[in-house]
């Protein structure tokens, strides 16, 4: 592998502990075809969630196009230089698309960079989240068929809906699954090929309004036929908040806002928040936080 190709950066983990060096690091992909999903924003409030519980996390950082991710991180650390804050960051290793211009080439080269870099957080860390880009292509299928747990932010909505699954719209039943339940599919079988444990797939919805508790509760509907149909778990969602781009400039998750040196006020807006990621935490039933005390 071209290590040139490969911007490493090795992070500071928040309160570590003994790591049972038996257990496998398990693979948390956070993923949705379509852009703006709340993917980077869900990857980042998990991997800090999970330092917060002692777990040591590494991130894969695939999102080749536009680099937001690698942007909250840069703020991230520029937040506890100017701050004097210590904020935990995950190791992180982004992997960038190959320039090769035959199609054989480019792929075995990806393949063989995503390898290696899960290969080497394997070695340290008891989660490996990875931000998976939009769209669909060869990194990010790669990455699928490498997932133990798949968490897949959707906006509240039908315009979003319509990569998982064509509904009818006056029954709200699934006439066929799409685009990307489809692609999840070929992943699992793969995955399947290559290993004993299947890909366990949660679907979250995210941006939820108060406001429209109609398209809620269409949505909602349509999802829970979805779900029976082509096999994946619901977890609650999380609320439309404000404080979500708020938090992007400064590399900040709700998870850090009583941290000292945060000068962002913490409301009663952040603590439903904050209980809104405990939640999918819980419902995502991680391999050794049975039981444990969601410390944050
Ligand atoms: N629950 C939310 N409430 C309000 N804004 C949100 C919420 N979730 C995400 N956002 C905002 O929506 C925008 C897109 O989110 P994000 O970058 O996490 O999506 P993404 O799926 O990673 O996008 P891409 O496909 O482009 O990588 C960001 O500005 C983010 O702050
Ligand atoms: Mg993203």
């Amino acid at each position: 592998m071209a290590d040139g190709n490969m911007a490493g950066r090795e992070g500071t983990q928040g309160r570590s502990e003994v790591r049972n060096e038996t257990r496998l690091a398990h693979v948390i992909v956070v993923g949705n075809e379509k852009g703006g999903a709340g993917k980077s924003t869900v990857a980042m409030h998990l991997s800090v969630a999970l330092m917060r519980m002692g777990k040591r996390v590494g991130l894969l950082d695939l999102d080749v196009r536009q680099r937001s991710f690698s942007r909250y991180l840069e703020n991230r650390t520029r937040w506890n230089e100017t701050t004097g804050a210590n904020l935990p960051i995950p190791q992180t290793i982004r992997i960038d698309a190959s320039q090769a211009r035959d199609l054989d080439a480019a792929e075995a080269e990806e393949a063989e960079r995503f390898d290696e870099s899960l290969e080497r957080l394997r070695q340290s860390c008891d989660f490996i989240i990875v931000d998976s880009p939009g769209g669909d292509s060869f990194l990010s299928r790669k990455a699928h068929a490498s997932a133990d747990s798949l968490v897949t932010p959707l906006n509240d909505s039908f315009v979003d809906f319509d990569l998982l699954g064509d509904v009818d719209s006056q029954t709200l039943e699934v006439v066929r699954p799409s685009f990307y339940a489809e692609l999840v599919w070929d992943c699992r079988k793969r995955k399947a090929q290559n290993s004993r444990t299947p890909i366990d797939w949660v679907v979250m919805r995210n941006r939820m309004s108060p406001l429209d508790a109609r398209n809620k509760q269409r949505v909602g509907e349509a999802l829970d036929n979805l779900a029976r149909r082509i096999g994946f778990r619901i977890a609650p969602g999380l609320s439309e908040r404000v404080i979500y781009r708020e938090l992007f400039p400064m590399g900040l998750t709700l998870l850090d806002l009583t941290e000292a040196g945060s000068n962002v006020a913490f409301t009663m807006s952040h603590v439903a928040a904050r209980q809104e990621i405990r939640d999918l935490l819980i419902v995502l039933k991680l391999p050794g936080l049975e039981g444990v005390e969601i410390s944050f």
